[in-house]
């Protein structure tokens, strides 16, 4: 599946968490679509990543990336700086970063202190960081837009893993807040929570069986595939979505009703 906005040819966007998964698919339909990009990851496939989209003919030059934590922006702006300045614009943010691959599932009572502390700095602050460093150059613009990511696991509540739950969870809550004080600079935020997608993360840890019951339960009887939330991505960096900010959109194939 490959979607056309036309509008986004010739944006900026930065993306986090582009090493692999959603965010490395993103990047390369995102280039495919005209966008120049921003590729963010504290994984060394990054690399990997930003090699394969200036493979591609004609995109050479549209793609820089760094290897870094999004903990540490709050010190360090020379990657948001170095993107503004390569390509004299920042149309918008894909938060996408997160401790999801490999994450602990452990009674409320055996998770840890800093396997909670580690999962709230990654997956809340990281896009608070990210956030805070890119809206300036948005603000200069009048004009951007930020999407973050949350989970259908915020509605189900799945057992074992609610440090995971609760940083998805606050994460809708950063959108709404992050809605009210951008959009009078007209920077809409958004965020977009996806159900089990088939990444490598999800398949290295859940069973067939259990991706067949999340089929069968949801509306059109299917596994959502990563290219349905990239399209609602792209959707929400479009013009097309230039009246709505402070949601939350689940992705899910109707498994669940917001
Ligand atoms: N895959 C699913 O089923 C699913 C479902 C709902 C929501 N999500 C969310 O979608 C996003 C992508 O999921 P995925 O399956 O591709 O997961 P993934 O674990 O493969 O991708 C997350 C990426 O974030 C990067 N990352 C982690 N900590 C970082 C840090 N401190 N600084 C910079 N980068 C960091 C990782 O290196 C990795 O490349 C995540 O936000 C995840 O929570 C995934």
């Amino acid at each position: 599946m490959s979607t056309h906005f036309s509008d986004l040819k010739g944006k900026v966007v930065i993306v986090t968490g582009a090493a692999g998964g959603l965010g490395s698919k993103c990047a390369l339909e995102l280039a495919r679509n005209g966008v120049k990009l921003g590729l963010f990851d504290m994984h060394p496939d990054i690399e990997k990543t930003a090699m394969e989209i200036k493979s591609e003919r004609g995109m050479e030059n549209n793609v820089l990336y760094k290897k870094g934590d999004v903990c540490s922006l709050d010190n360090d702006r020379s990657f948001t700086d170095s993107v503004y300045r390569a390509f004299g614009r920042m149309d918008g943010l894909l938060n996408i970063a997160a401790i999801y691959r490999g994450l602990k599932h452990t009674s409320l009572f055996d998770l840890t202190e800093k396997e909670w502390d580690n999962t709230m700095a990654v997956n809340v602050k990281g896009s608070w960081l990210m956030s805070k460093a890119v809206a300036p150059f948005m603000m200069k613009n009048k004009k951007g837009k930020i999407i973050n990511i949350s989970s259908t696991t915020v509605l189900s509540g799945t057992p074992q893993i609610m440090h995971y739950i609760t940083s998805k969870a606050a994460v809708v809550g950063l959108t709404r807040a992050m809605a009210r004080e951008l959009g009078g600079d007209n920077i809409q935020v958004n965020c977009v929570s996806p159900g089990i997608l088939p990444t490598e993360a999800s398949l290295e840890r859940l069973p067939d069986a259990y991706m067949e019951k999340l089929a069968s339960e949801s509306s059109l009887k299917r596994i959502t595939p990563p290219e349905g939330v990239i399209s609602t991505l792209e959707f929400l960096l479009s013009d097309a979505s230039d009246y709505i900010t402070g949601q939350t959109i689940v992705v899910d194939s109707g498994r669940y009703f917001l």
